[in-house]
């Protein structure tokens, strides 16, 4: 177990450089076997669902390799298409790999994905989207056959904008012959990324940030060497922590133009922002506003992923606030901790409502999922005395090396392992 050590009491301050978005780098690592030859992908942060998902390919078959900051991925020699029982446990991207193995060998098998018990995170739009391409999908005992031989174009209407099921269409569809249209898609950002990431393959792809995808079908792809976007997640995060102890911070490579849901917030709370191109600057006053509501949505919405840690920061703001977390069933967890900090925060199902109070206390605390642990995290930044927050590998999932960061601004953090 790893466990994070904060001293609050710090004011941030300071520049820092974003990381590529983790939810942008792991569907492009499964969309790397689309092609036999060699794809390298740039700036690669060091995560740990990063390396399951290297490990998912390299069982398959692929030689993944660290260059630098880098990260190639050679599957000429990809031979499975049964992803690993237990990999696939550790992570819920793996189901990203089922698209891209029936691109290539028109059948796969995998097992129900975890990740973060954020909820129940069903894969039915996945397997529906999938069904639409002509893929004959069984379910024996919580491992998925699916038969790709008669694939096809077709039409996909999702029921959801389902960000996973999304992905996993393109991927599947940039292949086959004929065109597919993807309609009611998911508009994240990391969507638009993996049409880029395609298209510089060699695929036809558009649509990707509207409603609807069109996916022309390619008889091949290349490989390529390419850039993933900055992650907003980290970005809003680092932002956060500077708003919640009163500092002042500038991020370089800050993907602003997908943040506009998360920099509006943090202005209703006081903190003055300038932005331009890659480039944000927070001033946060001593003592933050409370926002009246928040509430989670697909994207453009405000990111369900920036919701815990903006709960925290709602907890010592003035006046009360209410957050709606419409996308997960489960996103309150923290909720509890963050009061034995001192926090004043009532949950009811997807709802909490959060009385500001002025002075947090250190307190042992538990990471659950990645985002509640980097809340955790800046609650202990504001707090007096020392917050230790138990299971931080969790954090480590989505943030590299996050208290070398906060070290960067003036933080005092550090890491105990084991
Ligand atoms: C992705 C992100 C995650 C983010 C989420 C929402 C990655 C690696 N992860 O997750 O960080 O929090 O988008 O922005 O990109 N659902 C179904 N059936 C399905 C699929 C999803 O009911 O087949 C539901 C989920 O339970 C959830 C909602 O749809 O309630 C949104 O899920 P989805 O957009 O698919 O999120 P992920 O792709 O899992």
């Amino acid at each position: 177990m790893e466990t994070m050590m904060v001293t609050g009491g710090r004011r941030l301050r300071g520049n820092l450089r974003v990381d590529s978005a983790k939810n942008a780098v792991l569907p492009l690592l499964a969309a790397s076997i689309l092609t036999e030859e060699p794809v390298t992908l740039r700036e690669v942060p060091r995560l740990t669902d990063v390396s399951h998902m290297a490990d998912i390919l390299r069982t398959l078959g692929c030689e993944v390799t660290r260059e630098g900051s880098g990260l190639r991925v050679d599957s000429g020699n990809l031979r499975g298409w049964e992803m690993p029982d237990k990999l696939s446990k550790q992570i819920r991207s793996s189901i990203f790999m089922l698209g891209p193995i029936l691109a290539r060998f028109r059948k796969a098998t995998v097992t129900y994905p975890g990740g973060c018990e954020i909820g129940v995170r069903p894969i039915d739009l996945h397997l529906s989207g999938l069904r639409s391409l002509g893929v004959v999908i069984e379910d024996e005992g919580g491992h998925i056959h699916c038969d790709g031989g008669g694939m096809h174009a077709g039409e996909v209407h999702l029921d959801y904008p389902s960000v996973g099921a999304t992905e996993n269409v393109m991927m599947a569809a940039v292949l086959l012959e004929g065109t597919t249209y993807i309609h009611n898609a998911a508009r994240e950002p990391e969507i638009v990324d993996l049409q880029r990431f395609l298209n510089a393959m060699g695929g036809d792809v558009r649509g990707a940030g509207e409603q609807t995808i069109c996916v022309r079908g390619v008889e091949r792809l290349r490989g390529v060497t390419y850039t993933p976007i900055a992650d907003r997640i980290v970005a809003g995060t680092l932002l956060a922590a500077a708003a919640i102890t009163g500092g002042e911070i500038t991020l370089e490579r800050a993907p602003v133009e997908d943040m506009t849901a998360t920099l509006s917030k943090l202005r209703e709370m006081g903190c003055a922002i300038s932005e331009e191109p890659g480039r944000v600057h927070l001033s946060a006053p001593g003592r933050l506003r409370a926002f009246r509501q928040l509430q989670t949505q697909p994207h453009p919405g405000f990111p369900t992923d920036m919701q815990v840690q903006m709960l925290a920061l709602l907890s010592v703001s003035e006046g009360t606030g209410v957050i709606v977390e419409n996308v997960f069933e489960n996103r309150f967890a923290h909720a509890g901790d963050l009061n034995r900090m001192g926090a004043r925060i009532i949950v009811s199902g997807r709802t909490a409502v959060a009385h500001g109070v002025e002075r947090l206390c250190g307190a042992q605390v538990t990471a659950r999922d990645l985002r509640g642990g980097a809340a955790l995290v800046l609650a202990g930044l504001r707090a007096e005395g020392i917050t230790m927050v138990e299971h931080a590998e969790l954090i480590d999932r989505g943030y590299d090396h996050l208290e070398l960061q906060l070290r960067a601004l003036g933080a005092e953090v550090s890491r105990i392992s084991g």
